[in-house]
């Protein structure tokens, strides 16, 4: 199973918060605005990124589950989103959760070790208004987006997944050898990350034709990381992750890996789609 650590997700978390496409975000708000309270599941949850993110599109009241097989990403996501609220109540019995407020909202948050790949309906076991991810959908396989979607229909529970990897990726200055890394990167992309093969960068059209054949309706908006000078760390980070993934692939001779990792680059585009799904 693929291991995340926080200090990438730490790392990570203001380039996606500015990637987020504003159109998905604002349909999901505008669905839940005349609403007082939301219940919301957050599959592979790692720090709370996405609550974070997401928190502020909904109404005050607020009951979070946060879901992920990574108990000590869950000890992070704990402490993470204790500083990032404004007050911060843990609840008499400790596995219990946490009580958050920040601006007006008050957010109940619940945390749930599980394996969404052998045990997705114990996750989404409690009534559920709206289930989301962040960054997730790239690991999962084509049948396990078929259950999923079909088990949100069954539950007539909205979906926002965020930032799900689509294939797009271009590097500043370009290299001649970008091109043989990229496809050994998606090459590594569709290994088995848990789940089965994984859909690497056609998840997001897989996600889309299965919310659409359970009837729901679906918007789709790009939600790229454009990276500059600025983002130095990431970049750096971003390219010792893809240099690692190809190696592990055998597809590209080591020499030229160790090449392609020293050319000093300028900025990055990574490419992500964010989708809506609600059912009609
Ligand atoms: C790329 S990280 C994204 C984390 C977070 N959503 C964010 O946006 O920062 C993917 C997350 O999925 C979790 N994950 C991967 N496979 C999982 C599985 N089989 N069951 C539950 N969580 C899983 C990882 O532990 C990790 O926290």
């Amino acid at each position: 199973m693929t291991t995340f650590s926080s200090e990438w997700l730490k790392l990570r978390e203001a380039a996606d918060i500015k990637a987020r496409n504003r159109e998905v975000s604002n349909a999901l708000s505008a669905r839940f605005a005349q609403r007082n309270e939301v219940s919301v599941v957050d599959l592979g949850s790692g720090t709370g990124s996405n609550l974070r993110a997401t928190a502020p599109l909904l109404p005050n009241l607020q009951t979070w589950t946060l879901v992920d097989h990574d108990s000590a990403l869950l000890d992070s996501a704990r402490r993470a989103l204790s500083s990032w609220a404004d007050t911060a109540q843990p609840h008499a019995d400790y596995a219990a959760g946490l009580t958050l407020t920040k601006g007006y909202a008050t957010i109940h948050v619940h945390f749930l070790q599980c394996n969404l790949a052998s045990d997705l309906h114990t996750a989404l076991s409690q009534r559920v208004d709206l289930v989301t991810a962040s960054a997730l959908f790239d690991l999962v396989s084509a049948d396990f987006v078929r259950a999923f979607a079909h088990a949100i229909a069954d539950r007539r529970a909205v979906f926002y997944g965020a930032l799900t990897y689509n294939g797009i990726q271009r590097w500043q200055p370009h290299r001649p050898t970008d091109s043989q890394m990229t496809s050994a990167f998606h090459r590594h992309q569709l290994g088995d990350k848990g789940f089965g093969p994984a859909l690497g960068p056609m998840a997001s059209a897989h996600l889309a034709d299965q919310f659409r054949l359970n009837g729901y309706l679906v918007l789709e908006g790009e939600s790229p990381w454009q990276l500059s000078r600025n983002d130095r760390m990431l970049i750096d980070e971003l390219v010792r992750g893809h240099a690692m993934a190809v190696a592990e692939t055998g597809a590209v001779d080591i020499k030229t890996i160790e090449a392609w990792v020293k050319v000093q680059r300028t900025g990055a585009e990574t490419g992500h789609t964010d989708i809506y799904a609600v059912p009609t």
